[in-house]
């Protein structure tokens, strides 16, 4: 939540933090601002309220331009403190405007820190926990501390978690910055260097980064980085090369990043598989360097969509590796005193890896002594520098906030480690692991077969959403977490309640929202959950309902009660729930757009959930 970024350099200081701004809009976009040193001895703050169109136009119409600046920090923001409104949009100010800082994050010991500030005779403009940092920068300053030194020592008083960066007018051609919890890369260049939140913001500008760890602060010129602990301590590390290509970022022909991002799927799916199926038919995740041999039970914590895919992990694993598996919501984990020991494998599921909840959950099975492997999509993310064992899903930047290649990516990883703990554990004969293998390698041609099979049905479906006041997801087995997928994606984007439900479940309440107006998605897949979906849902039609079948394209009795079919290839239970979420997304994308939203940047969300 908040995306921030800095630039020093030449004289494309406004066109780096735009478009890195841009970038990281997906972080929040209740509003955003920045702040530029035009010329020596100056400061210059633009921000406005909105996304961030509205702060382009006003870059725009400034009269004169900016024209070179010295250096520049921008924000983008998710509201925590303060509703969104122009006084509480970052860059705040201190010192009469002398300095200038953005945030994301949460500084928990605000109210303490601005009564102190008050009582020393400090005006507040702002709601924001943001602004004392820019009024404590300020006072040591005027102390004639330099910006650095003032900086080191603001951010050890500060408790929470935050990244924060600051520019003076005093120090022109110096950006100073740091973290504790929310990330901060610095990007390298020739004569010009750059920070963010997050290595896709400066894609288009660099391709060599270094992290800043917690506790650490990085000065930046355009011909230095300077590494150093809040304290002062110099550290030294390498920089690290990233090797995704700018383009991913770009919407290539696309009319949003959601669309673009279903069409990769097949991509994701086989990147992610990569060099992770050996020729002799098993499954190779040495990678992840944990012994998978004494793995006695197994927790999956992850948020959102990501505890959707560890729902479908949990199928997989128990059915593979007989091991019980408990899958539980992070933010529910971390204050639950969990119980576990190194027969304990917690597996922390995170597209983005900064989630708080989840990396709290990590703390929290570390204390109690399991080990954690984590599955993100984000190399050198911080979860990854707090699991035992990472294994990568390989999508590249996920841009829409919705998530959904990483979904299927995610469930990838997920059966892939099934495999592997089955094999450890002897509790999967070779043959059969030959042909689970075998399956999940069709998975990036039926994931496309899908895409193309209901592209065509997808206006017809969501006519039956243009009167609804809610819908019903329904499945079972596999069918059910990917149910709960579904009816996410759609409310997330089209803003439609929806509930994803077990259909067996359902005439335990559910049944009562039925009407012409609630329509239901039913999920059929195959054997025996596909008969008693069938009869749930017959159950349904009988009460008004209007339904939107996903099933086999030969499934006449799922088209019999279906006023719209949405066709998938038949394929093997290994790979079901990926060609049933393909249909749902789309139909999520068909409905919100039909209703003229934005689902790159659905109302109220974010993209990372950088606070609780
Ligand atoms: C937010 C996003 C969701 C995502 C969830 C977990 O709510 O909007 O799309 O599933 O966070 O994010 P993570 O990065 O931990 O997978």
């Amino acid at each position: 939540m908040c995306g921030i970024v800095g630039y020093v350099g030449g004289s494309r200081s406004i066109e780096v933090l735009m478009e890195g701004l841009q970038r990281l809009e997906y972080r929040g976009y209740d509003s955003a601002g920045l702040a530029v040193q035009p010329g020596e001895g100056r400061l210059e703050v633009l921000r406005r309220v909105g996304p961030l169109r509205e702060l382009e136009r006003a870059v725009a119409e400034r009269n004169g331009g900016f024209g070179e600046v010295l250096a520049g920090i921008g924000h983008t923001r998710w509201a925590t403190h303060g509703r969104p409104s122009e006084e509480n949009a970052h860059p705040h100010v201190g010192g009469d405007g002398r300095v200038a800082v953005v945030h994301n994050g949460i500084v928990e010991n605000h109210a303490e820190l601005r009564k102190g500030l008050e009582r020393r005779g400090v005006g507040f403009r702002s709601e924001t926990d943001t602004e004392v940092i820019a009024h404590l920068l300020a006072e040591r300053l005027e102390g004639g501390a330099s910006l650095a030194e003032a900086f080191g020592e603001v951010m050890e008083m500060l408790e929470g978690a935050f990244a924060v960066a600051a520019i003076s007018a005093d120090e022109p051609g110096t950006v100073v910055a740091g973290r504790r919890q929310s990330p901060l890369v610095v990007g390298l260049g020739e004569g010009e260097n750059f920070l963010a939140s997050g290595v896709p913001a400066l894609l288009g500008f660099t391709h060599r980064f270094v992290l800043v760890e917690n506790d650490e602060m990085a000065v930046v010129t355009r011909s230095s980085v300077e590494l150093r602990r809040f304290g002062g301590e110099p550290v030294e590390r390498e920089p690290f090369e990233v090797d995704w290509d700018p383009e991913a970022v770009e919407l290539g022909g696309f009319p949003d990043y959601m669309s673009k991002e279903i069409h990769e799927q097949p991509q994701a799916i086989r990147a992610t598989l990569d060099g992770r199926l050996g020729e002799d038919g098993m499954v190779d995740l040495s990678e992840v360097g944990i012994d998978l041999s004494g793995v006695e039970r197994v927790v999956v914590v992850a948020c959102g969509t990501a505890y959707h895919a560890g729902l479908l992990g949990k199928y997989f694993i128990e059915r593979y590796a007989r091991v019980p598996v408990e899958v539980a919501v992070a933010s529910e984990y971390r204050y639950s005193d969990p119980v576990g020991d190194p027969g304990t494998l917690v597996v922390a599921i995170s597209q983005s890896g900064e989630t708080t909840d989840t990396l709290a959950a990590v703390d929290a099975a570390k204390g109690c002594g399991a080990r954690v492997l984590a599955i993100t999509n984000t190399r050198g993310s911080l979860i990854t520098r707090e699991a035992d064992g990472v294994l990568l899903t390989r999508t590249g930047p996920e841009i829409c906030v919705a998530a959904t290649k990483t979904f299927v990516a995610q469930v990838v990883a997920l059966d892939l480690l099934a495999m592997e703990l089955g094999r450890s554990r002897e509790t999967l004969a070779e043959e059969r692991l030959r042909e689970l293998v075998g399956e999940l390698r069709l998975a990036p041609e039926r994931v496309q077969e899908a895409i193309e099979s209901v592209s065509g049905r997808l206006d017809e479906a969501s006519a039956l959403f243009e009167e609804a006041r809610c819908s019903l997801f329904l499945g079972r087995g596999v069918a059910y977490p990917v149910a709960l997928e579904g009816a996410l994606k759609l409310k997330e984007i089209s803003y439609l309640p929806a509930e994803g439900y077990p259909a067996g479940e359902m005439k335990h309440g559910p049944i009562a929202l039925i009407d012409e107006r609630c329509p239901v998605v039913a999920l059929f897949g195959s054997g025996i959950h596909r008969e008693k979906t069938l009869s749930n849902v017959q159950e349904t039609v009988a009460r008004g309902a209007r339904v939107v079948a996903v099933a086999f394209p030969d499934d006449e009795e799922a088209s019999g009660v279906a006023s719209v079919v949405l066709p998938v290839p038949r394929v093997p239970e290994t790979i079901v729930p990926l060609v049933l979420t393909v249909p749902l997304q789309m139909l999520a994308h068909e409905v919100a757009t039909d209703r003229g939203l934005d689902v790159d940047k659905p109302r109220n969300l974010a993209k990372s959930v950088t606070v609780e």
